[in-house]
């Protein structure tokens, strides 16, 4: 496993690619509301990232048929856009959006819940994002990443929710998935150490109910098994000698 440690130009330029993200996801979160479709979700964070000087980095990743995943309830990741999938009052939505701006990837998600949800959702919601936070008090130099997974675990399972164990984050870079992966799930091994200059994308993937999933028809919507919802939370964050920079949040002024 050869995890990459960017120089201070690339680090520049993960910067900049994940500023640009960070603005294509807060313009995102503005037009979430009832009776929006999926797919016009898509369209505009396509147009979006465009306008951001970016190249949507999953349109036709894999094969994959869109720029931004849009995964609503039970569907944990990589949902598709449809015209026919309007959100509606009570729903929650997860959106995964990258870019790729001049030679390098930013990755993040969020999710976003649509008019009132019930309170067992809502603070579904609300402990995926913090179960982020959690695991990035390790993020730093002479943790092991597997500090990470288990901070985020450990946080996760005081809950009793199911953390998803077959998608992981990972290393992003020149390539939107390199080494190493980063799972949010508890690990017994220490994990390499960590070092300035690694960026990272940190996903806890998080089930109101079991950790198990399935996947579609499709070949890319990955669904719980047991139909209760789930949650997303990503940011692209960089290793430093301090405190980890978090480069698709709170940059964009
Ligand atoms: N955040 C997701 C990941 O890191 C995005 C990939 S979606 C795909 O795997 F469409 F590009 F596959
Ligand atoms: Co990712």
């Amino acid at each position: 496993m050869a995890v990459s440690i960017k120089s201070g130009r690339e680090i520049e330029l993960m910067r900049e690619s994940c500023k640009r993200l960070e603005y294509v996801h807060n313009k995102l979160g503005e037009i979430i509301k009832p009776g929006i479709s999926t797919y016009e979700i898509n369209r505009i964070g396509d147009r979006l990232i465009r306008e951001q000087e970016g190249i949507p980095n999953f349109l036709n990743y894999e094969g994959y048929p869109a720029s931004i995943c849009v995964s609503v309830n039970d569907e944990v990741v990589h949902g598709i856009p449809k015209k026919e999938r309007l959100l509606e009052e009570g729903d929650i939505v997860s959106l995964d959006a990258g870019l790729i701006y001049k030679g390098y990837h930013s990755d993040a998600a969020r999710t976003y819940t649509v008019g009132r949800v019930s309170p067992e959702v809502g603070q579904l919601v609300e402990i995926t994002r913090q179960s982020f936070f959690e695991g990035i008090k390790y993020a730093r130099e002479g943790c092991h990443l597997y500090d990470i997974s288990n901070a985020i675990a450990d946080f996760i399972e005081g809950y009793g929710y199911g953390i998803v164990e077959d998608l992981v984050g990972h290393g992003i870079g020149t390539k939107l998935h390199e080494d190493p992966q980063i799972p949010n799930f508890r690990q017994k091994k220490k994990g390499i150490m960590l070092k300035a200059g690694m960026t990272l994308a940190i996903e806890p993937m998080i089930n109101l109910g079991t950790a198990a999933v399935e996947w579609l028809e499709d070949d890319w919507t990955v669904v719980t098994e047991d139909g209760l919802p789930s949650a997303h939370y990503e940011n692209t964050i960089l290793i430093t000698k301090g405190d980890p920079e978090i480069l698709t949040l709170g940059n964009w002024d």
